[in-house]
Formats: structure tokens, C-alpha cells, sequence
């Protein structure tokens, strides 16, 4: 197995997902938790130092052991962990004032002998990498050569073949570096990996975290139906069994059936003791009047607070709260709280919860992208029409029903997004969208059905594609699929006599209309 180091990149994690696309199982550790016993406990095959806001000419930053370089390992350093490095085995730092370089860089060959760590790299010439550093290196350590250059940065790559120490100064993990993940692999392959790590064995390694942190205390874990916390309590419970108990709060906002599935599929299928919190009454009369998008969002996130907490309470000994947070949660959730970002939509989520409960967290999925999650879910034997599902926001059908929300608007969109989702599916179409859901608007209009005239609400199609759900772009539907689909929703579902498709991309529009 791989150790990394982590000095604080924001990126760190993307080191790992890197590795474990390429099947080579690692495992993050934070610098102040690696002393010379963990890396003789751990006894890595390989250890990569990772990127860090601090700077190594500050006489109190953060290094690893001297054992390291000892162990008889390969050892990648990346920007912080370069000059890591080289300060540590002889060579230079200097402050970069002023001359910090961040973005966009090209980096060229240096000497004729191809390196191991390069094979592959250079082929039509330079390479485009992700620079993002202050400090730079000055002088290399002996034993040393530069493997690669950029204008900014004269010692980009370096490299002691015998010892196969490698640095790099910018981040080959990151998007931007696009022949990054060859560098990566040619890494792991001289550090003798043979990539055989799977998310079978991810499973069985989570399922002993979870046992070794938990013990024989008792977790909750709020299930909202979605791909990540469903995921989540199918883990922890194949961990733990009955010490978990899932709270499912019903805000009588869901789709068609929803509740029933996440029921069935959880209490009958897995056995999961399941409290089926249903409040929808709650929820609709605390919303009676409200139109306003915001107030609707923090009403229902207050109320899902204090549900939640009212029925946790009720399972005794509970210690721990589970939580299907994902690595792109973790990146927001930081950049949230210390940049200078605009609230757009006030996100429904538990976060202050457990402080307020006295519980501590337990977060298996916090490594893991969307992707991934997905595959651990199969993993898992979860059904695919399940893993496969499209997000669902937290307010749910609130935010899809504009204006003033009643009973009576929310059974006819039920309805209607039931018929478009059937459409999608018979047609072919589900996997290659992002999302799709229809909203109901807040206005009637004059129809003619038979020989009579209607007075029916109008709705909109909503239908985009996207990676990551922060842009997207709608959906080309074919003109006879959108006809046949208006049709459909207007021959079936009584109260709806007009039906538009919503072709506004994000930005300028978000996917939800609230
Ligand atoms: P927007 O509407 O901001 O949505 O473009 C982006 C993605 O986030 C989902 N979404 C939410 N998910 N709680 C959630 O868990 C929320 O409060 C929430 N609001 C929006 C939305 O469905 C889309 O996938």
C-alpha cells in the first residue's frame, strides 16, 4: 500500500482518487500523524508528500520523519513536498517574493536519458501542467538531476533515479495536468504495484474502519432516499448490523411512491431498523402561505432539524451520526466557510446537528466521488435502477412547485413528473441525463379538451446534462419526443393543461426553478 502525507492541499484528495483509478490502494494521513512508528507500522511501498499552504523556510512548518528517506521507498513530492525534499536532503528553498506562479505552465525535457517517471511524457513536446506555488527551489539536492523545466520554475521536475525519489513542483493530480495521470502510474509501477486493488477490497477496508471507530456503540443515520446516504447506511449497516438505526423524515414532499420504495427496499430488503418519521402534516402546514424560495428552504431545513433530533432521541445510547458526505461536499463545505462566496440557494443539509446532538461523526463515503460511490454501491448489491437514480434535492418537490405550495398542486406534479420520468426511461434516455423533473407553475391557463373549455395549471419539463451539477445544459429532446410527452402528461394527468420544456442553461439559470 501507498502512504500520503498530507500537508493541507486543497487537492490532496484528488492524489488518491488518481491512485485508486489506477487500482493501487492508499491511504491519507495527515502530516502530524506520520512519527517514525507509523511509518514503520504502515511499511508503505511507496509514499507521496502532498501539496501545502506552509512554507519550508518557516522554521516550525511541517516535515515528514528523517526515517523516510531510510525506509528504502520511492518517494514522490508534489510543490510543498518537492521542497520538502530538497531542503531536507541538502538543497536550497527561497521565498518566492513576488515571484509566485499559479495556473496554467509548460513544462520541457531536460537531458537525454528517458526516466522512468517520464515514460510517456514529452511525446509531442512540451507538457501542459498546474502550477500553484509561492516558494520555489533554488538549489537541488545532491544526487539530484532536472528532469524537466518551465519558465517559473527552473527545477519543475527532478529526479534521484537511484534512489527514486522524484519532486515535481506543480500538481499532476488536478484536471489541468492532463498528462498527469501517466506520471502517476509510471510511479506506482516502479514502486511495484501491480494495481490489483479493487472497490470490493475498498469495501472491506471501509467496513473495518467503520467496526474499529464505532465499537459496540449505537449510530443513526438519516436516510433521505438519495444514491449517497442509501449507500452510506447499507455500509455501516453491513458493518455493524442492528447498532444502526436509520431515521427517515417524510416531509410529504417526495415523488410518487418514493416513500414506499426507500420502506421497502430498506426495511424489507436489508433489514435495517428503520424509524419512518412521517410529518408531513408538519411540514405542509408550517409551508401553508409561503411562497418565497428562501423562507420555503429554511423552513423546511429548521423543521427537518428538529424532527430529525425529536425521533434520534428516541434510540438510547446513540453515540455516533452517520452522514453521506462526499469529497465534493468536503471541497464546498471549506471553500464555503473561508471564501468570500455568494449564498445563491441556502442548501439543505444537517450540518451543526451533531455538535448540537453531543454525536460524533462517522462519514465512510468522504473519500469517495459520485462515481465512485456508485460503483461501492454495487459493490453492495444495490439495485441499479436505484444507484443510478438522479440527485433529489433535500426540499424536494418544494422547490419545484414555484409560489404557494398546497396538496392539491403537489398530487398533480406527482403525477406529471412520473409520466415524464416513464417517457425518459422508455425511451432510452435516463442515463444520459443528469436530472430531469417537472415543476408546476403557479399559473392557470385556458385549454379546450372535447368540446369544453379547461382551466388548468400549466407545468414545465426540466431535462439537463452535467458533470457536476454546478453547470449544465438542458437536454436535446427530439421535437416528437417533447410532443409525445405533452400529450401523455395532459391526456393523464387531470389538472394540467399546458406543458412547456425549460431550455435555460446554469448559468445563467439553476437546474431547479426555486
Ligand atoms: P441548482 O438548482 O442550484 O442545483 O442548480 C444544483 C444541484 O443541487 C441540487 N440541489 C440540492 N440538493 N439540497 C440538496 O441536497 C438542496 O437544498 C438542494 N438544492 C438544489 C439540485 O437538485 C441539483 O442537482
Amino acid at each position: 500500500r501507498l502512504l500520503i502525507v498530507d500537508f493541507g492541499s486543497q487537492v490532496t484528495q484528488l492524489i488518491a482518487r488518481r491512485l485508486r483509478e489506477l487500482n493501487v490502494y492508499c491511504e491519507i494521513r495527515p502530516f502530524n500523524a506520520v512519527t517514525a512508528d507509523t511509518l514503520r507500522d504502515f511499511a508503505p511501498k511507496a509514499v507521496i508528500l502532498s501539496g501545502g499552504p506552509a512554507s519550508v523556510i518557516d522554521a516550525d512548518s511541517p516535515r515528514p520523519p528523517a526515517e523516510l528517506w531510510d525506509l528504502g521507498v520511492p518517494v514522490l513530492g508534489i510543490c510543498y513536498g518537492q521542497q520538502v525534499m530538497m531542503q531536507m536532503l541538502g538543497g536550497r528553498v527561497e521565498r518566492g517574493d513576488g515571484t509566485a506562479e499559479f495556473g496554467r505552465a509548460y513544462v520541457e525535457r531536460k537531458g537525454d536519458a528517458h526516466p522512468d517517471l517520464l515514460t510517456g511524457w514529452f511525446l509531442e513536446g512540451r507538457e501542459q501542467v498546474w502550477m500553484s506555488h509561492g516558494d520555489h527551489v533554488a538549489e537541488i539536492a545532491p544526487g539530484f538531476e532536472v528532469l524537466g523545466t518551465s519558465p517559473g520554475a527552473p527545477f519543475a521536475i527532478t529526479g534521484d533515479r537511484a534512489r527514486h525519489f522524484y519532486a515535481v513542483q506543480f500538481h499532476p493530480e488536478v484536471h489541468h495536468t492532463p498528462n498527469g495521470r501517466t506520471l502517476y502510474e509510471n510511479f506506482v509501477r516502479l514502486a511495484g504495484f501491480t494495481g490489483d486493488w479493487t472497490m470490493a477490497a475498498f469495501k472491506d477496508e471501509a467496513i473495518e474502519r467503520i467496526r474499529a471507530q464505532v465499537g459496540d456503540a449505537k449510530v443513526i443515520c438519516g436516510l433521505s432516499g438519495g444514491v449517497d446516504s442509501s449507500v452510506a447506511a447499507v455500509l455501516i449497516h453491513e458493518a455493524i448490523g442492528d447498532q444502526l438505526t436509520c431515521v427517515f423524515v417524510d416531509h410529504g414532499l417526495l415523488r410518487l411512491n418514493e416513500a414506499e420504495q426507500v420502506l421497502s427496499m430498506f426495511r424489507d430488503h436489508y433489514n435495517i431498523p428503520l424509524i419512518h418519521a412521517d410529518e408531513s402534516d408538519l411540514f405542509l402546514g408550517a409551508l401553508e402561505g409561503v411562497s418565497d424560495p428562501e423562507t420555503k428552504r429554511k423552513t423546511i431545513g429548521r423543521l427537518f432539524i428538529d424532527v430529525f433530533q425529536k425521533h434520534a432521541d428516541t434510540i438510547e445510547g446513540a453515540a455516533f451520526l452517520a452522514q453521506g458526505t462526499l469529497y465534493p461536499d468536503v471541497i464546498e463545505s471549506v471553500s464555503a466557510s473561508g471564501g468570500p462566496s455568494v449564498t445563491i440557494k441556502s442548501h439543505h443539509n444537517v450540518g451543526g446537528l451533531p455538535e448540537k446532538m453531543g454525536l460524533k461523526l462517522v462519514e465512510p463515503l468522504r473519500e469517495l466521488f459520485k462515481d465512485e460511490v456508485r460503483a461501492l454501491g454495487h459493490e453492495l448489491g444495490l439495485p441499479q435502477s436505484f444507484i443510478g437514480r438522479h440527485p433529489f434535492p433535500g426540499p424536494g418537490l418544494a422547490i419545484r412547485c414555484p409560489g404557494e405550495i398546497t396538496r392539491e398542486k403537489l398530487e398533480i406534479l406527482r403525477k406529471a413528473d412520473a409520466v415524464f420520468i416513464d417517457q425518459i426511461r422508455r425511451h432510452g434516455l435516463y442515463d444520459e441525463i443528469w436530472q430531469a423533473f417537472v415543476a408546476i407553475l403557479p399559473v392557470r391557463t385556458v385549454g379546450v379538451m372535447g368540446d369544453g373549455r379547461t382551466y388548468d395549471f400549466a407545468c414545465a419539463l426540466r431535462a439537463v446534462t452535467s458533470v457536476d451539477g454546478m453547470t449544465a445544459d438542458y437536454y436535446p429532446f427530439s421535437h416528437e419526443f417533447l410532443g409525445e410527452t405533452a400529450t401523455r402528461i395532459i391526456n393523464e394527468v387531470r389538472g394540467i393543461n399546458r406543458v412547456t420544456y425549460d431550455i435555460t442553461s446554469k448559468p445563467p439559470g439553476t437546474i431547479e426553478w426555486e
